[in-house]
């Protein structure tokens, strides 16, 4: 699916999304308290890099961390900006563009979209993005052995193994501090990396 295919269907279905997703108080506790311990060790600017209506991005702007979203989705970006977070039209690519510049880097759920082959790339873009010592969570579908498309509420999306996404995450410059792996019941297997440019 390229980035365009993306950002219309996403575009589309951009209010219910919020609706269903949109809230901190609607995701699961566990993944709550992963992104605020994760966020409380990153020194230095954090982005939400795929950051859909913004509710990871202001609940951690109101922990006190400075934070800007980027989103493919011009919809989400303005849900963003309504929340008081700094945010703008971006993907994953437009990385090359900050060399250096964040502390850390949330990507939840924003890398399910790629295809498989543009995934090295990402990471890439993602390692060089960071300042030495920056940390990238990476929130994913788990899968036990290869990725995988499966057919999303919004576009076609890939589960990754953890491993081998960890491994990709190492080829890339990264190096993998914690891997979380969880299924909660009626959903998905869930996964996060936490990786750091050494
Ligand atoms: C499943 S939603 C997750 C949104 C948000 N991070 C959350 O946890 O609710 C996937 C998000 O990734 C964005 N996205 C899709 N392709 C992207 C890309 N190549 N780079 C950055 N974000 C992308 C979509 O626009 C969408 O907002």
């Amino acid at each position: 699916m390229s980035i365009e295919g993306t950002r219309q269907a996403y575009g589309r279905r951009a209010a219910e999304y919020a609706a269903r997703l949109g809230e901190v108080e609607l995701l699961a506790p566990a993944d709550r308290r992963t992104i605020e311990t994760w966020a409380d060790g990153v020194t230095g600017p954090i982005l939400d890099l795929g950051c859909g209506p913004g509710q990871w991005a202001a609940h951690l702007a109101g922990r006190g961390h400075a934070v800007t979203g980027w989103d493919p989705v011009p919809a989400f970006v303005e849900a963003t900006r309504a929340r008081g977070v700094p945010a703008r039209t971006g993907q994953v690519a437009d990385l090359s563009g900050t060399p250096g510049a964040w502390g850390g880097i949330l990507a939840w759920y924003s890398l399910i979209h790629l295809e498989p082959a543009a995934m090295p790339a990402a990471l890439a873009d993602l390692h060089g993005a960071l300042k030495p010592g920056g940390q990238l969570l990476l929130g994913f579908f788990d899968i036990s052995s290869s990725a995988e498309p499966f057919d999303h509420a919004v576009t076609r999306a890939y589960a990754w193994p953890c491993d081998v996404l960890a491994g990709m995450a190492a080829e890339a410059g990264f190096r993998i501090e914690q891997e979380e792996r969880r299924t909660d019941p009626g959903a998905r297997p869930h996964a996060a990396i936490h990786a750091r440019r050494p």
